[in-house]
């Protein structure tokens, strides 16, 4: 997306008022949250602190080097498992939903014994305080009691999704300096087992650090996997520590609770730091105010843990808050058709937080599905990742919601750790289309390559202006990330800044649309990929001279990604060299990031200082109407390109 596109856009002009039954009981109903924040500055955010239990108390609220809650002690899994249990020790915390019909709970009694064997496991495996712990796993049980037993002896977790191929396991690895992962055997998908261990082996081999490995066994006999030197079973290293307690650590609020790798737009993931006490407090403090989360809700995010959506919104806020949370294995399209509408039937879930690419499937398969079901349970929809449509966002109101739900459109990053564009679902009205106002307390700004706000309903570049408690690290250690790179973007003129890489506009009420990405990030399915990182995994391929990704129109209001491949004189397009486009990309990145389409090029459309012009390849993609072409160095590729998708 570059300018031109940022006008093309209409602010969203419905409003809806929230139900005044949700009103009602809302945990933030009173208007004047928004004032007082912005009376009381930084101290406003001591409502968020409070909401945890700290060993010491903060002495400064934002300090001078940007640390948050400065001075204070605690420990992310005594806020999220101990001091919960005087009270509702035999409440469930985890409701775990396998993709073969199996139920596993854990009430939050059950659950801190386990985290208490688990650290005590780590702790007799070598894992020392401010060790990183690689956890690769699908979202089962042990990975949210992993990242706790971390938690508990002080060790960030560095949580790989998955689906990550072990080369990006492994750099992954490398970069953390990590000599410990966690992983399984093996998960299920659509109802076929799939072996996770030999991939693992395959990484570790890449690794610098002798790894140490815990593998949990999912699979059963279905898999056999066999243990090598430094590798144990999860369960034979829990009973050998049955019953054992260990004691939280002290952390200071700004230590590390965990790493998480993106997608920047160079080809190396991009590490982002979560501190103990910001963190934790922000992630808490949105799950109580946006996501409405209490005690004795039953609550469900659909993400997976893998991302940052399941780490503040699956494990650390809602158990913050000592609710129920409810994890799937496995994403909605590989769940049975009706499996999500009989879960929250069956579970009464009140609060359903979920993505656009998720409804958009629901909505595929009819609307006669969800009415089978009893949902009158539901007080509160959420949506993450990626702009909801109005379209969308109705069926999801009507159909699921009853028009009787708030729906909260959350806009936030990997980088933010938590919400920070939202409507306060018991306080603002709706506007399908778009998120909402900046929560209380957030800057933002909607600004052109000048740094100078944009007049209301135009479009420009999303900035932060301010600091929140949930920024990362690397944000405090003045880091920008988007510095590094040659930026259109003037910041002169802000004290503080974060560009967040994201087109937006700002209509007048100060309700943000979320355009998309402006730099060479694209979204597919809420997923976030580097077209670098999959333009080299393409480009390793023999026979293949250049490539280029771009994001393009898969369906109605659907996001997929084409790959323009130029070959060598020497080769000739075939299948044989598509199939092992899509291998390469497989392997370094991971399945999940294999593009939509393959389209082999004469050559790629480039500046005369040899820069191709991706924009251009996405409207050919998207049968957008062409810009100017007479700048390039190559004008004539493009009628070739267009003649090429056409024929394919
Ligand atoms: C990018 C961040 C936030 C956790 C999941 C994705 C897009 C996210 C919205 C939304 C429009 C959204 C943005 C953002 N995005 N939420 N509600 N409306 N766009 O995290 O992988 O770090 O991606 O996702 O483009 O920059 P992520």
């Amino acid at each position: 997306m570059d300018e031109r596109d940022l006008e093309t856009h209409q602010p969203a002009d419905e409003r809806i008022q929230p139900p005044a039954s949700f009103v009602e009981q809302a945990n933030i109903a009173d208007p004047a949250i928004a004032d007082a924040f912005e009376k009381n500055g930084p101290s406003a955010w001591e409502r968020a602190a409070e909401l945890l239990d700290w060993d010491q108390e903060w002495e400064t609220v934002l300090d001078d080097e940007d640390v948050w809650f400065a001075d204070g002690t605690l420990n992310a899994s005594y806020n999220c498992v101990d001091r919960h249990l005087d009270e509702r020790k035999n409440q469930r915390a985890l409701v775990w939903e396998g993709q073969r019909d199996e139920t596993r709970t854990y009430t939050y009694l059950e659950l801190a014994r386990e985290v208490n064997e688990v650290a005590a496991t780590l702790r007799d495996i070598g894992v020392e305080e401010d060790d990183v712990v690689t956890l690769h796993m699908p979202v089962v049980p042990e990975l949210p009691i992993a990242m706790l037993a971390c938690a508990r002896i002080g060790a960030p977790h560095s949580v790989v999704y998955a689906g990550y191929a072990a080369d990006a396991l492994a750099e992954r690895m490398n970069e953390a300096g990590s000599e410990y992962l966690l992983t399984c055997d093996g998960y299920y998908r659509r109802g076929e087992a799939v072996t996770l261990k030999n991939k693992t082996d395959t990484a570790c081999v890449h690794v610098d650090n002798t790894v140490t490995t815990v593998v949990v066994d999912r699979l059963g006999d279905a898999y056999d996997c066999v243990l090598g030197e430094n590798e144990y079973d999860y369960e034979q290293l829990r009973a050998a520590h049955a019953g054992e307690e260990v004691e939280p650590v002290e952390r200071s609020t700004d230590d590390k609770l965990f790493l998480i790798y993106t997608s920047g737009t160079t080809g190396a993931p991009k590490r982002v730091t979560q501190t103990t006490g910001g963190y934790l407090s922000y992630a808490a403090w949105t799950s109580h105010a946006v996501l409405d989360v209490k005690p004795e809700d039953t609550y469900w995010c659909t993400a997976d843990i893998g991302w940052i959506t399941g780490h503040s919104y699956m494990v650390y806020g809602p158990l913050a808050l000592g609710t129920t949370t409810v994890m799937y294995e496995g994403d909605m399209e590989s769940a049975s058709k009706t499996a999500v509408w009989e879960l929250i039937e069956e579970h009464a879930v009140d609060i359903f937080y979920t993505s656009p690419t998720a409804i958009r499937t629901f909505m595929k398969r009819g609307e006669e599905l969800p009415a089978r079901s009893d949902l009158s349970s539901l007080r509160l929809l959420g949506t993450v990742g990626e702009p909801i449509n109005p379209h969308t966002w109705w069926w999801f109101y009507e159909h699921i919601g009853n028009r009787e739900c708030p729906i909260v459109d959350t806009w936030w990053q990997t980088e933010t750790g938590g919400h920070l564009i939202s409507t306060l679902p018991g306080v603002d009205d709706m506007k399908p289309g778009a998120a909402g106002p900046p929560l209380p307390g957030i800057g933002a700004k909607v600004v052109n390559t000048s740094g100078e706000p944009v007049e209301a309903g135009n479009g420009g570049y999303l900035v932060l202006d301010r600091p929140w408690p949930g920024m990362p690290r690397e944000l405090s250690e003045g880091i920008r990330w988007a510095d590094t790179d040659p930026k259109p973007l003037n910041l002169d003129e802000f004290e503080w800044a974060y560009p967040t890489e994201d087109g937006a506009l700002v209509d007048e009420d100060g309700y943000v649309t979320i355009l998309g990405r402006v730099d060479d990030v694209i979204n597919v399915a809420g997923h976030r990929f580097g077209t670098m990182e999959i333009e080299s995994a393409i480009v390793g391929v023999e026979g293949v001279a250049e490539a280029a990704v771009v994001s393009a129109e898969r369906g109605p209001h659907e996001r997929g990604m084409y790959a323009y491949v130029d070959l060598e004189d020497d080769y000739e397009e075939n299948d044989r060299l598509r199939t092992a486009i899509h291998a390469a990309v497989g392997e370094s990145i991971g399945r999940f990031a294999r593009p939509d389409r393959i389209v082999f090029t004469p050559s790629l459309p480039k500046t005369r200082s040899g820069k191709i012009v991706r924009r251009l390849l996405e409207d050919v993609a998207n049968d957008k109407e062409l810009g100017d072409t007479s700048a390039l160095r190559n004008p004539e590729v493009v009628g070739e390109i267009q003649s090429s998708i056409r024929d394919d």
